[in-house]
């Protein structure tokens, strides 16, 4: 029977090798990767243009319970079409359990809510905030074994953070469970001791939440995590790194064997504490955690990307509005940045902000972009190989990319529920100009043409790390 789509004439890029090649697909898979293949019913032309695995973003949060007065700004169908756009073709958020209630019953609200509203793949990981008997005992297994196969775990926040001790235990569970587990390195106790000293002095503005927790704070939290970890013997993936305090304990941490994995974020290449200034309270519009830092920083993760300290590139995403009494700006907000909600949006921008700045500006090269973007999040996250390749067997989940397109991030062509972007008028080299989940086109040029209900909720394997 005849292939349902040809794309033609593209250059393929995998993690490993660039090449010329057709790429044929039939219900939903890839089938074909060759120099000419047979007619489709339907055909893309994609010469002049990369073949890219569809971005997988493995650290999103969507419609997570916040706090009293604060709803996040994206439910699934705004999320999901956001990432489309942007070049995604699966995300993977949280269903966070909230503390004193069952980790089985938040997880299955929360597929609830994602069901028919996708318009890409979804999977999801737990965040454990409390790691009860019962939760470590049982819930935590059955899930784990049901293909939740990763979880989150905090050392700050009040809502979430768990001490030393219930580290260990769910480290434990992870090991027996072969679970993959994510950590927030931030230490509670130093923040928290920060920011009391701050507001005595009156010092309550956006831009002291950066003061409140200089890079030493997480690169505590990181080698306590790390040890941790390897008194059990674990492996753990250090999410969302900002420079090169926690980097240089993660490469520490490497180089004696251990299996300690780190992710980075676009605002950690491209943004930095001084964006938290800003008049009135625009600083609160780049309030998120661990905060950008500085140039040097920026350069450090740079050298984590090139050197290989980072297996991900994840946006986390973390949208609220900032107009809004229950996004950025709530009535305690505007008293003191402790109770700024923390988090940006940048679903959609993450693909061109790395592409235009790590392999348009030549820090990069085009398969460690694809490696940091798809390959590796699926490896991590037991997606792999199902997702994450151009190859025969894979998902059809292919982005069609113009490197020499140049384009401006705008808030207003965006697709996500924020209603700002950090990233207002950035220029980027190198743009998604088709999106296509599993053999569907999803976004063209920016325009939402899927349904959503499209996407899957998908179980994962074990991850490929654990
Ligand atoms: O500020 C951030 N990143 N908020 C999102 C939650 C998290 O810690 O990843
Ligand atoms: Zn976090
Ligand atoms: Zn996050
Ligand atoms: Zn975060």
């Amino acid at each position: 029977t005849k292939l349902d789509l040809a794309i033609r004439g593209g250059t393929v890029v995998t993690a490993s090798d660039t090449f010329r090649a057709d790429v044929g697909v039939r219900d939903g898979r890839i089938v074909a990767v060759a120099a000419e293949i047979e007619g489709a019913t339907r055909e893309i032309d994609a010469s002049g243009l990369l073949v890219l695995p569809g971005g997988i973003d493995s650290h999103v949060h969507i419609a997570q319970p916040s706090g009293p007065d604060v709803v996040m700004a994206d439910d699934f169908a705004s999320a999901t079409a956001a990432a489309a756009a942007g070049g995604n073709t699966c995300i993977m958020p949280f269903a966070l359990q909230q503390r004193g209630t069952s980790l089985r019953r938040c997880v299955e609200d929360y597929v609830r809510q994602a069901e028919g509203e996708c318009h890409i793949d979804v999977s999801i990981h737990l965040i454990i905030s409390d790691p009860t008997p019962e939760v470590l005992g049982q819930e935590l297994p059955a899930l784990l074994k049901a293909g939740y196969t990763s979880f989150k775990v905090f050392m700050t926040y009040d809502d979430l953070v768990l001490n030393d001790r219930q580290l260990l235990e769910v480290f434990e569970v992870a090991r027996r469970e072969r679970a993959l587990v994510m950590v927030h390195a931030e230490g509670y106790d130093a923040i928290k001791y920060m920011t009391d000293r701050l507001e005595r002095a009156g010092q309550t503005s956006p831009f002291f939440h950066a003061t409140s927790r200089p890079e030493l704070v997480e690169r505590e939290a990181a080698h306590r995590a790390i040890s941790h970890a390897e008194l059990i013997d674990v492996p753990i993936m250090i999410v969302h790194v900002s420079g090169r305090e926690a980097m240089e304990q993660i490469r520490w941490a490497q180089r004696r064997g251990l299996k300690v994995y780190a992710e980075t974020c676009p605002q950690y290449l491209t943004l930095t504490a001084d964006d938290l200034q800003g008049l009135n309270m625009e600083g609160a519009k780049y309030v998120c955690s661990p905060p950008p830092r500085d140039a040097a920083s920026q350069a450090a993760i740079w050298e984590g990307l090139q050197q290989g300290v980072f297996q991900t590139f994840s946006s986390d995403h973390c949208p609220f509005r900032y107009e809004s009494s229950e996004g950025k700006l709530t009535p305690k907000a505007r008293t003191s940045f402790r109770w700024v909600p923390n988090g940006i949006p940048g679903i959609e921008t993450r693909l061109p902000i790395l592409f235009s700045e790590g392999v348009s500006a030549g820090r990069i090269s085009l398969n460690r972009f694809v490696e940091l973007t798809s390959t590796n999040h699926a490896k991590m996250y037991g997606l792999y190989p199902r997702k994450g390749s151009i190859g025969v067997g894979f998902d059809a989940d292919i982005t069609l990319w113009d490197p020499h397109r140049r384009e401006t991030i705008r808030q207003e062509n965006l697709h996500h529920g924020s209603d700002y972007t950090p990233w207002e008028g950035f220029e980027v080299t190198g743009w998604p100009v088709m999106t296509i989940a599993r053999g569907e086109i999803v976004a063209r040029d920016g325009m939402i043409v899927g349904n959503k209900g499209a996407g899957r909720i998908l179980e994962r394997d074990i991850s490929a790390y654990a």
